[in-house]
């Protein structure tokens, strides 16, 4: 399913300086990310700074602690780092590596690497791979061809988790889907392709091409953002048949594999 964002943690996506035209078709590069970097560093990324936001984050590295087994970790799209900082305060054994278009300090543990680019990792060298909302950036051949320099970076028996935002109920999609055809219909500028919401069948299909499917967990948040774990949904074609009133409409899929080979 495309994903549409017209803005993000206060930031409106108008208000960067950007032609907006362009991303309304085509989802956001280096060039977008740095526009949207820089609007955040504006006062010290207060914009950013939720109480909700550094909670869901946080919360998130202690629900990884409790699952992660490895240290030696390589976390693609690190985005602010709150989560895998989070690790570190857990377990000061974790060895952890970043990569993202350009660094943001404020929450980051100076004991983690940062790189920019996947090129620059080293051959058979990580434990583990996160991967935490960041694949629905990628369009499949892109994610097909990530997914094969991961598989040389990790060494025989690392983890691969993917942790993303799952497809909503039918009910929800029917609406969403009647919201793109206005957008388009209306050409509305501000309105950026943020990405592709997966399903769990098509992540998984994905990710066992190169590794082995070892099991999933699914996530809804509460009003302070905090994940728990809840049973699978009922599906129809990857959308949820249902789920709870007092779930958040965002619930989260994640899933384990492994290189065994
Ligand atoms: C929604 S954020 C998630 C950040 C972090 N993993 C978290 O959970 O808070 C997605 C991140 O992926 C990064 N990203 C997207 N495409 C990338 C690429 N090709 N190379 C490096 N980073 C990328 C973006 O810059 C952004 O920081």
């Amino acid at each position: 399913m495309n994903l549409y964002q017209s803005s993000f943690h206060s930031v409106k996506f108008n208000d960067l300086d950007l032609d907006m035209n362009m991303y309304y078709l085509q989802r956001p590069d280096n060039i977008f990310f740095k526009k949207l970097y820089d609007r955040w560093s504006i006062d010290n990324y207060k914009l950013l700074d939720e109480k909700n936001f550094l909670n869901a984050k946080r919360n998130a590295g202690q629900i990884l602690h409790s699952i992660i087994d490895k240290h030696k970790i390589l976390s693609f799209g690190i985005g602010t780092g709150i989560t895998e900082s989070e690790l570190l305060k857990l377990d000061s054994n974790y060895d952890i590596t970043g990569i993202d278009y350009s660094m943001i300090t404020k929450w980051l543990d100076p004991r983690i690497r940062f790189l920019r680019h996947i090129d620059e990792c080293v051959i058979d060298n990580y434990d583990c791979l996160l991967l935490n909302s960041v694949i629905y950036s990628f369009d499949n051949t892109t994610l097909s061809t990530l997914i094969s320099s991961f598989y040389k970076i990790l060494k025989k028996d690392s983890l691969v988790i993917v942790w993303e935002q799952d497809l909503p109920t039918l009910m929800t999609y029917n609406k969403i889907r009647k919201f793109h055809k206005y957008l388009h219909c209306r050409k509305q500028l501000g309105f950026v392709h943020w990405g592709f919401i997966r399903s769990p069948f098509v992540i998984k299909s994905k990710f066992k091409k190169m590794f082995k499917y070892v099991t999933s967990k699914y996530f809804y948040v509460d009003k302070n953002w905090s994940n728990y774990e809840t049973r699978s949904f009922y599906r129809l074609n990857g959308y949820k048949i249902w789920q709870s009133k007092d779930f958040h409409a965002n619930t989260s899929q994640l899933h384990i594999f492994k290189k065994i080979n």
